[in-house]
C-alpha cells in the first residue's frame, strides 16, 4: 500500500493509542451488553419503550447538527501560540503585547464565505482569518479575511450581500445575476470584486495565504493615549495560489484540499506561521487623511502608513475533535481585551452586534462556557447566571446582583475604556460614491503584473460570462472607470469568448 499521509492515518493512530477497546457505556454511563441489536419480543420485533440503549443513541443522533454558520460554514482550525517579537507598548497597554517573548496561547479558524459546510475549499471567495487570544484579560478575537479590504462600506447591505453570495430562492442554484447585479449596482464593491478574481481568490490551501484585520481598531496605551491600527499577518510559508483551473480540477477530486493540508502539515510537525505587524494613524492624522480611514472598501498606503512588527504565530497542534474544538468556536470582533478597542468604521460597530447574537442562535447563549470558547486564561467574575447548558459552577454562592454589600466582583477605573467626543448630524448616508476607485487603480496599475491582469481577466470574464448583457454592460462600466485598460480587456475577452460560445451552439 502506498504511504498514506497523517489525516487518512487517523484511525490507525487512534488504534494505537489503546491498549484494549473501552467498554461501551450509556450517555449516563451504565455498561451496554450488545450494542449491535435492538431489544425484541422474539427475533422479528416487537420493539420496547424500556430499550433505552436504543432511545439513548437514537434520540442523540436525532439532534446531532447544530445550524452551520450563516456565512463561513466550511472551515478548519488549529491550535498554536502567539509571541511577542517587538515592543508596541507605546501604542497598546493589552496584556498579550506587555513584554517581548511573551507567548499567548492562541486558536485560528480559516474558511470560505459563501458555500455551505459541506462545500469546496478551493472555491474562488474570500478566505475567513479568524484568530482567538487567550489572554490573561480575557479573549481577544480579531476575526479577519485573508483580504485587507470588503466589498461593501455599509452594514445595512451585508445580508444581501450575502444573498447574492448564496442560491437562488426558487431554482436554489448560485445565480451569477444575483451576484453581478448586486456588485455592479454598488460600486464600492469594485475593489474587492478585482481582487477576488486574481489567484489570490483561490489561495494553495490556508497556509500560504496572509490575513488583515481589514478594519481599522483604536489602539490605548498605559497612559490613555489612543491611535488608529489595523493589523497584518504575513505568512512565513510564502504567498502561493492556484490557478482558476487548478482550483476548478480540485473542486472535483478534493473537496476538502485546504482542510487535508491543514491537518497534514501540523500531524508532520511542519508547523506553519504568520508575522503580524500594525500601521498606526494618530487622531490628527485620521482627520487630514485623503480617504475616511474608517472605509472599509479602503487600504492604508504602506508607504505613508509602514507596517510595524509586532509578533509571530505559529500553528502547533490540531485539535481533537473537529465538532468541539472548531464548529463550537465562536468569534466576535465585540470581544476585545484592555487597550484594543473599537473604530467608527459602520462595519465593525455592525460585527460587534451581529456576531454573539448569531451564536446565542447557533450555540446557545452560554457558549462561552464552552471549552474552547471559554477564557481559560482570565479568571471570569461577574452577574451573568443561569439558563441552558450552564454548565460551569454558574459562580456557586457569590452575590448574583451588584451592587452588593458581600464581596461580590467589582469594577475599576484603570479598565474603562478610551474617551472621546462626537459630533455631527444623525442621519442615513448612502455612501455609494465615496471614491471607489483611486485604490483599485493604483492596485491596477502599480501591483498587478501584466501577466496577473490577464488572468484576472479571464478568471473574471469565466464567471462575468453567465450574467445577463444589462449586467455585463454596467460592470465593465465600473472596470471602464479604474481604468480603461481594465474595462477594454474584460470587453474583449467577454466578447471572445460569447463568440466562441455562441459558433459552438
Ligand atoms: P504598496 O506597493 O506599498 O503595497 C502593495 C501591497 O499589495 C503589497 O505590499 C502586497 O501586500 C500587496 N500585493 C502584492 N501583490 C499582490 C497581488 N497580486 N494581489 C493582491 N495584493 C498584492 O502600495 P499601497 O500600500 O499603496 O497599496 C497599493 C494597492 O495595493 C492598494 O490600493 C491595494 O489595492 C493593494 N494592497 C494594499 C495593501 C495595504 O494594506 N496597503 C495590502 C494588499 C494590497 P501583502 O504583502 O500584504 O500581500
Ligand atoms: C462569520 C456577520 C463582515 C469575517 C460571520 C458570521 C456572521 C457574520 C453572522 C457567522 C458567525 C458564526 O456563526 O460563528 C458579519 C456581518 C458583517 C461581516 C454582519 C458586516 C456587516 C465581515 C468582515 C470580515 C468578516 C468585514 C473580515 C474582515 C468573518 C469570519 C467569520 C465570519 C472570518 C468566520 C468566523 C469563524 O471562523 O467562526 N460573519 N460579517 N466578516 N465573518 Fe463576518
Amino acid at each position: 500500500m502506498a504511504a498514506r499521509d497523517k489525516a487518512s492515518e487517523q484511525l490507525n493512530e487512534y488504534k494505537k493509542s489503546k491498549t484494549a477497546p473501552d467498554q461501551i457505556t450509556t450517555a449516563p454511563g451504565a455498561p451496554v451488553g450488545n450494542k449491535n441489536a435492538i431489544q425484541t419480543v422474539g427475533p422479528r420485533g416487537q420493539v420496547f419503550m424500556q430499550d433505552f440503549v436504543y432511545m439513548d443513541e437514537m434520540a442523540h443522533f436525532n439532534r446531532e447538527r447544530i445550524p452551520e454558520r450563516v456565512v463561513h460554514a466550511k472551515g478548519a482550525g488549529a491550535h498554536g501560540y502567539f509571541e511577542v517579537t517587538h515592543d508596541i507598548t507605546k501604542y497598546c497597554r493589552a496584556k498579550i503585547f506587555e513584554k517581548i517573548g511573551k507567548k499567548t496561547p492562541m486558536f485560528a479558524r480559516f474558511s470560505t464565505v459563501a458555500g455551505e459546510k459541506g462545500s469546496a475549499d478551493t472555491a474562488r471567495d474570500p478566505r475567513g482569518f479568524a484568530l482567538k487570544f487567550y489572554t490573561e484579560e480575557g479573549n481577544w478575537d480579531l476575526t479577519g479575511n485573508n483580504v485587507p479590504i470588503f466589498f461593501i462600506r455599509d452594514p445595512m447591505l451585508f445580508p444581501s450581500f450575502v444573498h447574492t453570495q448564496k442560491r437562488n430562492p426558487k431554482t436554489n442554484l448560485k445565480d451569477p445575476d444575483m451576484f453581478w447585479d448586486f456588485m455592479s449596482l454598488r460600486p464600492e464593491t469594485t475593489h474587492h470584486v478585482t481582487f477576488l478574481f486574481t489567484d489570490r481568490g483561490t489561495p494553495d490551501g490556508y497556509r500560504h495565504m496572509n490575513g488583515y484585520s481589514s478594519h481599522t481598531y483604536k489602539l490605548v496605551n498605559a497612559d490613555g493615549e489612543a491611535v488608529y491600527c489595523k493589523f497584518h499577518h504575513k505568512t512565513n510559508q510564502g504567498i502561493k495560489n492556484l490557478t482558476g483551473a487548478e482550483a476548478d480540477r480540485l473542486l472535483g477530486v478534493d473537496p476538502d484540499y485546504a482542510t487535508r493540508d491543514l491537518y497534514n502539515a501540523i500531524a508532520d510537525g511542519n508547523y506553519p506561521s504568520w508575522t503580524t505587524y500594525i500601521q498606526v494613524m494618530t487622531f490628527a492624522e485620521a482627520e487630514r487623511f485623503r480617504f475616511n480611514p474608517f472605509d472599509l472598501t479602503k487600504i492604508w498606503p504602506q508607504g505613508e502608513y509602514p507596517l510595524i512588527p509586532v509578533g509571530r504565530f505559529t500553528l502547533n497542534r490540531n485539535p481533537k475533535n473537529y465538532f468541539a474544538e472548531v464548529e463550537q468556536l465562536a468569534f466576535s470582533p465585540s470581544h476585545f481585551v484592555p487597550g484594543i478597542e473599537s473604530s467608527p468604521d459602520k462595519m465593525l460597530q455592525a460585527r460587534l452586534f451581529a456576531y454573539p447574537d448569531t451564536h446565542r442562535r447557533r450555540l446557545g447563549h452560554n457558549y462561552l462556557q464552552i471549552p474552547i470558547n471559554c477564557p481559560f486564561n482570565a479568571k471570569v467574575r461577574n452577574y451573568l447566571r443561569d439558563g441552558p447548558m450552564c454548565v460551569d459552577d454558574n459562580q456557586e454562592g457569590a452575590p448574583n446582583y451588584y451592587p452588593n454589600s458581600f464581596s461580590g466582583p467589582t469594577d475599576h477605573p484603570k479598565f474603562l475604556e478610551h474617551k472621546f467626543t462626537l459630533s455631527g448630524d444623525v442621519a442615513r448616508y448612502n455612501s455609494e460614491d465615496d471614491d471607489n476607485f483611486t485604490q483599485v487603480k493604483t492596485f491596477w496599475q502599480k501591483v498587478l503584473t501584466p501577466a496577473m491582469r490577464v488572468s484576472l481577466v479571464e478568471n473574471l470574464v469565466s464567471h462575468l460570462k453567465n450574467s445577463q448583457d444589462f449586467i455585463q454592460k454596467r460592470a465593465i462600466r465600473n472596470f471602464h472607470q479604474v481604468d480603461p485598460e481594465y474595462g477594454n480587456m474584460v470587453q474583449t475577452v467577454l466578447d471572445k469568448v460569447k463568440k466562441s460560445q455562441g459558433a459552438s451552439l
